[in-house]
């Protein structure tokens, strides 16, 4: 088990437009487990190379939180979205924050698996949010850019899920 070094929102690998994986290399492999085990140890739902340093078109995502669902996600694609959710979301590069966001309630993925072999991944709710969000991270982009609202500490969320239940 490696733990990576997460990159917060400032650092420029973050900008970056990622590039395809034509084929997986030995160092890919460590880096899918690397951010496996980094995503966990964070508590995270989510981790996409970038967030580690490397401009490479991979994410990780298990909405379980604890190692039932692991996805790896080679050149993933959105092939179709539809519906819509609102609601909090964070990011392991923003530390300590969340915002509203808006985005498909359904999505359907195409990518390669740690095989590279070819699967589609169809998620609704968390699983839609989380596919839409690390797909975007090998773009370059960040959640705060769609944030309804601005950014919010954690402590005030815990306070308006709260209130909500
Ligand atoms: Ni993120």
């Amino acid at each position: 088990m490696a733990l990576r070094n997460i990159r917060t929102m400032g650092d420029p690998c973050l900008t970056k437009i990622c590039r395809e994986v034509t084929s997986l290399t030995d160092r890919d492999r460590i880096l899918i487990e690397d951010m496996l085990d980094t995503m966990y140890d964070a508590s995270g739902v989510g981790l996409a190379a970038p967030q580690v340093g490397i401009l490479k078109r991979i994410v990780v995502v298990d909405v379980s939180m604890d190692g039932d669902q692991p996805l790896v996600l080679i050149n993933p694609e959105i092939l179709s979205k539809d519906g819509e959710q609102t609601g909090y979301e964070g990011c392991l590069s923003v530390p300590g924050k969340s915002g509203l966001v808006t985005r498909p309630d359904h999505v359907v993925v195409k990518a390669y698996n740690e095989n590279m072999q070819e699967i589609r991944v169809e998620g609704t709710e968390l699983l839609a949010r989380a596919l839409c969000h690390e797909i975007e991270h090998l773009d370059g982009h960040l959640y705060v850019e769609r944030v309804e609202g601005g950014l919010i500490t954690n402590e005030e969320l815990e306070r308006i899920m709260n209130e909500e239940s």
